[in-house]
């Protein structure tokens, strides 16, 4: 072992876990106290402790405390709107080739895992969001979670994304009920070359935007679904774990090309499925 992990500091968030690997989140203030079912945990004895350390509450149960991670953060954190999962999130900032200084167009902002998800991948991000109150959830989570300083890299608009996208930007990320509506606006305000992206939990959702797409300048059109299953690996007994999240939704990617699209085109519209290997040319697909 390489040594003891950085202490917590008093503000921290530490996330707690008890043997049945239950997590529970608490923010480390001074004279606070953690309560369970089995006992409490003082957060004084948090404050300081190396990350990494078991802690005992009064009724001598035992809790391991690790910092959460940006996965953690998201399947722990307040939210209104339903989230992104991390298994999706993972494959949209790789897709969506998200890094330093990117200018995205996210909507809607809803509780914001997606956009935490892309701030901390360093991306510019503007968000179009209808609801005042998930707006504010958003940025608030943005807050607490990456810290005020990325605040600066994150605006959010009270606007309708349907009614059209101001200004320029080079990535376009969906996470609301029409993504076909947007696609025109994506047309004028995307530099081309850039990426739309839109999640959506239903295929038919997925379909339409697909349609859209196949009659406007965009090439590289695919539609895919993370599938995540855990296994239960304990002595022999290895197998898959009896339950999954089966099904979250459809990322359904494009980039915007120059002109308009033709019929037949070897690269624009809906030719590609997705299965194309790295280094295949589009006449090959
Ligand atoms: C499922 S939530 C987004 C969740 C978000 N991706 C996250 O990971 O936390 C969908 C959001 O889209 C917003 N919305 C729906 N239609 C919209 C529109 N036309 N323009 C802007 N936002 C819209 C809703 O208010 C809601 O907050």
């Amino acid at each position: 072992m390489s040594g003891p992990g950085r202490p917590f500091a008093e503000g921290e968030r530490v996330m707690i876990v008890d043997r049945k690997k239950r997590h529970y989140l608490v923010t480390l203030a001074p004279g606070n106290q953690f309560h369970t079912h089995k006992g409490v945990v003082r957060h004084d004895d948090l404050i300081g402790l190396p990350e990494g350390s078991w802690v005992t509450s009064t009724r001598a149960e035992r809790y391991v405390t690790l910092r959460p991670t940006l996965e953690d953060t998201i399947l722990l954190m307040p939210r209104g709107a339903q989230v992104i999962y991390p298994k999706d999130l993972g494959a949209i900032v790789l897709l969506a080739d998200i890094g330093p200084g990117v200018r995205v167009l996210e909507s809607g902002v809803g509780s914001g895992a997606l956009s935490i998800a892309l701030l901390r991948a360093g991306a510019d991000v503007t968000g179009y969001e209808i609801r005042e109150d998930f707006a504010n959830r958003a940025r608030h989570n943005v807050e607490e979670f990456l810290g005020p300083a990325a605040l600066d890299r994150y605006h959010v608009e009270l606007r309708d994304c349907y009614e059209g996208i101001d200004g320029t930007v080079e990535r376009v990320i969906l996470d609301l009920p029409e993504p076909w509506q947007v696609v025109p606006h994506a047309e004028r305000a995307m530099v081309t070359g850039g990426t739309l992206l839109a999640y959506t939990p239903s295929i038919v959702q997925a379909a339409r935007t697909r349609e859209r797409l196949a009659v406007g300048p965009w090439a590289e059109c695919k539609t895919i679904e993370i599938l995540h299953r855990s296994w239960h690996v304990e002595g022999d007994a290895v197998r898959p774990d009896h339950r999954m999240v089966a099904h979250t939704g459809f990322l359904t990617y494009a980039r915007l090309i120059a002109g308009e699209s033709v019929a037949g085109d070897a690269v624009a519209g809906d030719v590609s499925d997705g299965s194309a290997q790295p280094g295949s040319s589009p006449s090959a697909r």
